[in-house]
């Protein structure tokens, strides 16, 4: 290893456009794993430290992708600043999620109402496991190039679900991003290339007719090492950047454990030594604790690990180079990179980020195990849901097989 860990970037015109704006959400309700885990017989530390996970975020009945991904967006939209985005300058909103509320209709579309966001917007959503979202920033980093007078919305949002009693229950959990992409870009300019990998496997999946995944937990993590591995090497072929150039990497985090090994694996086989703990966690420590707290959130973990690291690293990251490692099982992975901005700290919602998380609710494993069951009428052609949270929207009812969102008072 290098003890100059990544240095400072000069700005060029490989640069290319990307994140203007981030924005965290997550349910406000949460279940501590140590109440799982006393529920299930298990020693709390197989999910405290053998998965690296704390709390799980536990959506509400009135929560769903939607409502997830459009309370995340709102700030970026209707806070009272002057720097925030008019809606009017949306000119396409890419919604990636495998959480997804219907087979036909684009969830964006939803979130395009409720946002106020003009006719003339492109409204799609995008599917490829957890690996969407990426695809989604980078569809859409290319778009800003080509309409830099516009801005593109993406979100990623999920309800990370397993059955009960299963392997990935304590890995459970919710939440979104929404980036603002832009061709100026205030937070995060996007590097052109990056490394890919794509196989046909069986590691995780959910058929149409299932509320739950179908999964080898084993296979799937041994098939998200390999994804990295062989998205790395790609990514070092076109770059040649070596990874001690990258200042810190963010990663899918189905648990904060997985970026562990994934990082470790990389890094022991690029050097043939296997890095010490501090080694290790100097790249990858700032962007573990969110998901930590959440569980998986899918599509939006790898944003919601950007999130943390951004708000919490004490170091100046702007003008460094980062890495992110984005995987959808099935399986599709990209290694990808780019450059922090100078006075990036300025445009972040740090201080609302740490508030939400601070002020959540914890529930009962009574509650979480009958919200778990009663998430079956968010499929059913009639339900009204009653509120439970002050987030700016929610799912107030199913009538005839509609959806009908509301908007509460903006909680900003
Ligand atoms: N104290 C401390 N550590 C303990 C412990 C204790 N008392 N008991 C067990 N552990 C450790 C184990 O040694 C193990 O550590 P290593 O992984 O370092 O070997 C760790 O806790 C987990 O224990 P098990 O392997 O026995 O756990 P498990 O078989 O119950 O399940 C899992 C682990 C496979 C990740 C499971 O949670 C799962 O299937 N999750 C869902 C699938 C998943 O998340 N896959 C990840 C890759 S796929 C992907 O990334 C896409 C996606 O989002 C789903």
């Amino acid at each position: 290893m290098h003890s100059s860990m990544g240095p400072s970037v000069k700005q060029n015109s490989s640069l290319a456009a990307g994140i203007d704006q981030i924005s965290f959400y997550t349910s406000p309700y949460y279940l501590p794993l140590t109440l799982l885990a006393a529920q299930r017989g298990v020693d709390p530390n197989k999910y405290l430290v053998g998965l690296g996970q704390e709390t799980m975020a536990v959506p509400a009945p009135d929560e769903d992708a939607v409502t997830l991904a459009a309370n995340a967006a709102h700030p970026l939209m209707h806070r009272s600043d002057p720097h925030r985005c008019d809606p009017q300058h949306i000119g396409l909103l890419l919604f990636a999620t495998e959480s997804s509320v219907d087979q036909s209709k684009a969830a964006g579309l939803f979130v395009h109402k409720l946002l106020k966001l003009p006719a003339r917007c492109q409204v799609i959503e995008l599917k490829q496991a957890c690996y969407a979202g990426a695809a989604a920033l980078r569809y859409a980093t290319r778009w800003a190039q080509d309409n830099p007078h516009k801005k593109a919305l993406v979100l990623t949002a999920d309800i990370a679900r397993y059955e009960l009693n299963s392997p990935g229950e304590p890995t459970q959990g919710c939440g979104a991003v929404a980036l603002l992409v832009s061709a100026n870009p205030r937070v995060l300019a996007l590097d052109s290339s990056s490394g890919f990998y794509a196989q046909e496997v069986a590691d995780f999946w959910r058929p149409n007719h299932k509320q739950e995944p179908i999964f080898d937990g084993k296979y799937s993590a041994k098939m998200y090492l390999t994804a990295a591995w062989n998205c790395w090497q790609h990514y070092t072929q076109q770059t040649q950047r070596q990874l001690h150039q990258l200042a810190r990497v963010c990663y899918h985090l189905p648990l904060t454990n997985m970026a562990c090994k994934a990082h470790a694996y990389l890094m022991t086989h690029i050097s043939s030594h296997k890095p010490n703990e501090a080694q290790l966690m100097q790249q990858i420590a700032d962007t573990l604790p969110y998901n930590r707290l959440t569980g998986n959130t899918y599509t939006a973990s790898l944003f919601e690990s950007l999130t943390c690291l951004l708000d919490r690293c004490q170091q100046d990251l702007g003008n460094q180079r980062i890495g992110l490692f984005a995987y959808g099982s099935g399986c599709m992975g990209e290694f990808f990179s780019a450059v922090v901005q100078p006075h990036y700290k300025q445009h972040l919602l740090t201080n609302r980020h740490r508030k939400l998380l601070n002020n959540r609710t914890q529930i009962g494993y009574d509650t979480y195990e009958a919200w778990f069951n009663n998430r079956a009428l968010q499929q059913g052609p009639d339900c009204t849901f009653a509120a439970s949270h002050a987030g700016p929207f929610r799912l107030a009812a199913i009538k005839q097989h509609k959806r009908i969102y509301v908007s509460q008072a903006p909680a900003l």
